[in-house]
Formats: structure tokens, C-alpha cells, sequence
């Protein structure tokens, strides 16, 4: 049984979110936290008739309650992509957002699961992390970025080119990190053979890697995804919540890979070169990150390439969110 809290829950992620956690069985309390109108969202959501007890803490001055006796944070406070926004823009927005909410759960309930949703996820994961180490309460097994989103899109996507394969129950390893091609979704490694030809390996995967891009254009100016970044967020949530009740869960996550140092070797034997952080499909416990994954066999030289590719971006953007605390 779980305590939960949402941290950003009255946005256009943190609403479906909030409510998709009121539905988890395994959620017996939720902390719904904002700057802005949580109090409304809290008591709408409060009325869904399941056991899972709803309360409401409104700007700075609760987010010390809000943090308080809680097992698991979810973080998708911030601002949302929009056209014209540089990454840099989104980033100082972000970066700061995401080092004050973890300073307080650092403070208030150290031993929590934290899941990152906030982007830029490459590097506010690191900002997480430095943020802990500095309160001296960093254990890299309890750190995640949500990456759930690529993985569903990798599943989705793939059923739109063979339909055939049942979109739910497909598996594809994304690994790598969390935008553009520092995603790399390891298509020849799928639960299900694709049999995709190499123009159609191409094709794919540079649809999974900007595949937030169709929502920013689509939602023409309102932002980026929220209703399927929520289910991917409650779906990562659900598969913690059930590895912290003892069911052995594989999910994918981008992680600090200190949390795994045998199976971070072969992560950095795939082309990774030094990286401490990287999405890539994780074994869940009670205590969080348990080990890496097998990937189940060995990428194909397109897939190695790209991940050489998204080592290098992803390099840059683990520096800039350490960089960011360091001041
Ligand atoms: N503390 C808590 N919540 C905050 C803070 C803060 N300091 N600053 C902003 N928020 C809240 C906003 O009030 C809003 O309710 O975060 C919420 C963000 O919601 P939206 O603006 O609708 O953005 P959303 O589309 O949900 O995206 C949020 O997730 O995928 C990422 O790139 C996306 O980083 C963005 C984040």
C-alpha cells in the first residue's frame, strides 16, 4: 500500500495522471500538489469511488506537507514544449522547477521512489541526482526517468506498419535517452519478430524518436502530450508500486547506471561510452532498480550506430543538468 504524491498535478499531464493513479488499487493515498488549482482538481478526483485518499496542497508554502510521508513522487511540474520555445528556454524553466520540488523531498521523505516526467529528462534526471547527493539521501536505485512514453510509442507505431501485431502486448527495448535521437528503439530486439525491411527499420525508428513532434504540431500551440504521457506515467507508476509489493516487473527507465554496476558495464559495451545515466529496460524490486535488464540478444550495426549517435547528444545534456546545480 502506497503513498503517492504529484507534484505538477493540475497540468494538462499531472490531471489524467492524477486521476489514472486515483484508479491503482495499490494507491491508498495521494498528495495532489500545484501552483495553481489543485484544490479543484483535488476535490473532483476525490469523488471517484475507489479507497485512495485524495488531499490538496496549494503553492510553495504546502509543498513541505505535500512531500511528507510519501513512497513515490511524480514529477510532471513544468512548463510544456511550444513552438518557437528554444530548449534552452524550456530547460531554465524546468531545470529549476525540478531541483526545488526533489530539495523538498529530499527533505521531507528521503527514502521516496522519485519518477521523473519533467522534461528535458536527460538532464533533470541529473539535476535530481546531484540535488540528492548533495542532502546526502542519493540511492540510484530509487531515481527514474519516465521513458514509458517511447516504449509505447515504439509498440503503437509498430502496429500501424504491420497490423498484425497486438499493440498492447508488443515489447520493444528502447534504450538511450529521451528526445529526438537520443532515442533508440531496438527493433530487431522486439518481443515480436517485425520483420521489417532496413528502409522501414529507418523509417520507424526516426517516428519513435520525434514522435512528441506530431502532438506539439497537431496540438497547434497548446503544448505537448499529455494524455498519453499520463498513461505512460501511470503505467510506469503501476509497474513500481507492483515491484515494491514483491511482483518481479520489467520496465524501461532512464536511470542513473551506478544503480547497477555489473549490467552497466554491458550497457556501456553496447556503445555508450562513460555515460552515468541511460534509458534502458530495468528489473524492478521492492528497492527500485534491482538490475538491468538482458536485452536479449545483440543490437544490429544500425542500432549500435545510433546509439553511438545518442551517446554523444546525450553526453552533453547529462552535463548541462549537473552543470545546473553546480551553479
Ligand atoms: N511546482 C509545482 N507545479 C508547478 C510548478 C512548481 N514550481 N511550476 C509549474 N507547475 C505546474 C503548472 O502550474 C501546471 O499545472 O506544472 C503544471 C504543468 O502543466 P502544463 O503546463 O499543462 O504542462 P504539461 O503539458 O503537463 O507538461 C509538463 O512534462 O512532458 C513534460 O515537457 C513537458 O516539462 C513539461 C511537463
Amino acid at each position: 500500500m502506497v503513498s503517492v504524491a504529484i507534484l505538477g498535478a493540475a497540468g494538462g499531464i499531472g490531471q489524467p495522471l492524477s486521476l489514472l493513479m486515483k484508479l491503482n488499487a495499490g494507491v491508498t493515498k495521494l498528495h495532489l500538489y500545484d501552483i495553481v488549482n489543485v484544490p479543484g482538481v483535488a476535490a473532483d478526483i476525490s469523488h471517484v469511488a475507489t479507497n485512495a485518499e485524495v488531499q490538496s496542497f496549494l503553492g510553495a508554502g504546502q509543498l513541505a506537507a505535500a512531500v511528507t510521508k510519501i513512497d513515490l513522487a511524480i514529477i510532471p511540474a513544468g512548463v510544456p514544449r511550444k513552438p518557437g520555445m528554444t530548449r534552452d528556454d524550456l530547460f531554465k524553466i524546468n531545470a529549476g522547477i525540478v531541483k526545488t520540488l526533489v530539495e523538498a523531498i529530499a527533505a521531507h521523505s528521503p527514502q521516496a521512489f522519485i519518477a521523473v516526467i519533467s522534461n528535458p529528462v536527460n538532464s533533470t534526471v541529473p539535476i535530481a541526482a546531484e540535488v540528492l547527493k548533495a542532502k546526502g539521501v542519493f540511492d540510484p536505485r530509487r531515481l527514474f526517468g519516465v521513458t514509458t512514453l517511447d516504449v509505447v510509442r515504439a509498440s503503437r507505431f509498430a502496429r500501424d506498419l504491420r497490423p498484425g501485431v497486438d499493440a498492447a502486448a508488443l515489447r520493444v527495448p528502447v534504450v538511450g535517452g529521451h528526445s529526438g535521437t537520443t532515442i533508440v528503439p531496438l527493433l530487431s530486439l522486439a518481443s515480436t519478430r517485425l520483420g521489417l525491411s532496413d528502409e522501414e527499420t529507418e523509417e520507424l525508428t526516426t517516428r519513435i524518436q520525434f514522435g512528441g513532434d506530431e502532438v506539439v504540431k497537431a496540438k497547434d500551440g497548446a503544448g505537448s502530450a499529455t494524455l498519453s504521457m499520463a498513461y505512460a506515467g501511470a503505467r510506469f507508476a503501476d509497474s513500481l508500486i507492483r515491484a515494491i509489493n514483491g511482483d518481479a516487473v520489467v520496465e524501461p527507465a532512464f536511470i542513473a547506471l551506478a544503480a547497477d554496476p555489473d549490467g552497466a558495464k554491458e550497457v556501456r559495451g553496447l556503445g555508450a561510452g562513460d555515460l552515468d545515466y541511460f534509458a534502458v529496460p530495468v528489473e524492478l524490486g521492492p528497492r527500485g532498480v534491482q538490475r538491468i535488464a538482458q536485452l536479449g540478444g545483440a543490437p544490429t550495426a544500425f542500432e549500435r550506430k545510433a546509439i553511438a549517435v545518442a551517446a554523444e547528444a546525450l553526453a552533453a545534456n547529462i552535463k548541462t543538468g549537473a552543470a545546473f546545480v553546480a551553479g
